[in-house]
């Protein structure tokens, strides 16, 4: 049997172990593909980390990762209009084809999903089989290190186009990876102020190279202290909660526009209290975001990388696989933007 390295989850402790593990094959209606470049996640962190989240969530063994981008190695039976040898990344999210939502062309809101690299075997390896529907073939055109992050892009494009931005002033609460993306999706779709906040200096000295009007630390200003600096008045239009804190949310909330929107992405955990007066009598509209639309969101976001949004910025780091345990302590200490892993080319036996 042929093997592949991978980067496994092994046993239900933290960490991650490069290991010998079988090729997986393309099976009715899927494609092979050689992985040359994949992205560390949040959630990846969450898995080597092996938190309450990860414990309740994956079996063991698993390959994990889902960010990449690989060329086409195989095709299997029953494919049509893809080929061998062709550049793609995939969505990975496989949808049950045959709930209310997947009927109805909604597959984000499918309520049946599994997730590569979390519940179905991931792409931190030579090699990943997936569904031939999930495959997006790319321009050759676009940088690889683009397109291995075109996941989680696609959940800041997800996020961002759920609202009118042309003309309007935008929050983004959060400056992590998705965050940055965000800021630079917001900008490069015509919003007019950007304000971003963090409380990690270094993840805001990030968003400043993404464009921002504003990059705030919440230690040490609040929001209204931007609006006073920018000369707003009313609040935001538009609030895109990405840090996963409560806080966050609420300090949003007091600070948006009459009739304004926010998109929840960030992963905001257990019970929290907010102070819904605001929502009511402001009007607000509140959308939670998961993954990414199939697959106008990434029809959108090529479309937006081809006229020239640029997201290199975020990438701040790049390891060859083998160093995996050092790229993901950076990752998980904070002082990184999107961390690449770069996966050997030639393929193994
Ligand atoms: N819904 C989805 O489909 C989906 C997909 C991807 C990521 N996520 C979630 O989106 C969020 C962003 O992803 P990421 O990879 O950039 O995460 P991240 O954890 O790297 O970034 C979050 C940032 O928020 C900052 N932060 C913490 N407290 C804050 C506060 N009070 N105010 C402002 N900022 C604060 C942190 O310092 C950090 O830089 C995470 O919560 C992640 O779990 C959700
Ligand atoms: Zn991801
Ligand atoms: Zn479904």
């Amino acid at each position: 049997m042929k093997t592949m390295l991978a980067l496994v989850k092994m046993h239900r402790r933290p960490g991650l172990s490069l290991e010998r593990v079988p090729v997986p094959q393309a099976g009715h209606g899927e494609v092979q593909i050689r992985v040359l470049k994949t992205a560390i996640c949040g959630t990846d962190v969450h898995i080597y980390a092996w938190d309450d989240w990860a414990q309740r969530t994956v079996r063991v063994p698993l390959v994990a990762g889902h960010e990449f981008v690989g060329r086409i190695s195989v095709v299997g039976d029953g494919v049509r209009g893809l080929e061998v040898g062709q550049l793609v990344t995939g969505e990975g999210h496989i949808v049950c084809g045959h709930c209310r939502n997947c009927r109805a062309g909604r597959r984000h809101l499918c309520v049946n999903t599994v997730s590569i690299g979390v519940t179905a075997p991931g792409a931190f390896a030579e090699f990943l089989a997936l569904p031939a529907v999930n495959v997006w073939p790319v321009d050759e055109s676009i940088p690889l290190d683009t397109l291995a992050i075109f996941d989680p892009l696609g959940n800041a494009v997800h996020t961002a186009l759920s609202f009118d931005l042309v003309g309007e002033d935008v929050l983004i609460t959060g400056a992590g990876p998705v965050g940055c993306l965000a800021a630079a999706v917001v900008r490069h779709a015509g919003a007019r102020h950007v304000v971003i906040t963090d409380v990690n200096p270094l993840r805001l000295a990030l968003a400043e190279q993404m464009g921002v009007s504003l990059a705030l630390d919440v230690r040490t200003a609040g929001v209204s202290d931007a609006m006073t600096a920018l000369g707003m008045q009313e609040g935001f239009d538009v609030g895109l909660e990405m840090s996963g804190s409560a806080q966050a949310l609420e300090d949003m909330i007091a600070v948006m526009c009459h009739g304004g929107s926010i998109g929840l992405l960030g992963f905001i955990e257990g019970t929290t209290s907010v102070n819904w007066e605001p929502v009511i009598f402001g009007g607000l509209t509140i959308k939670g975001i998961y993954g990414r639309e199939m697959f106008e969101t990434w029809y959108k976001m090529t479309a937006m990388v081809q006229s020239g949004l640029d997201v290199t910025p975020v990438i701040t780091h790049h390891f060859p696989v083998a160093d995996y345990e050092e790229a993901f302590e950076i990752m998980r200490s904070g002082r990184s933007g999107k961390i690449i892993l770069e996966w050997p080319v030639a393929p193994s036996q």
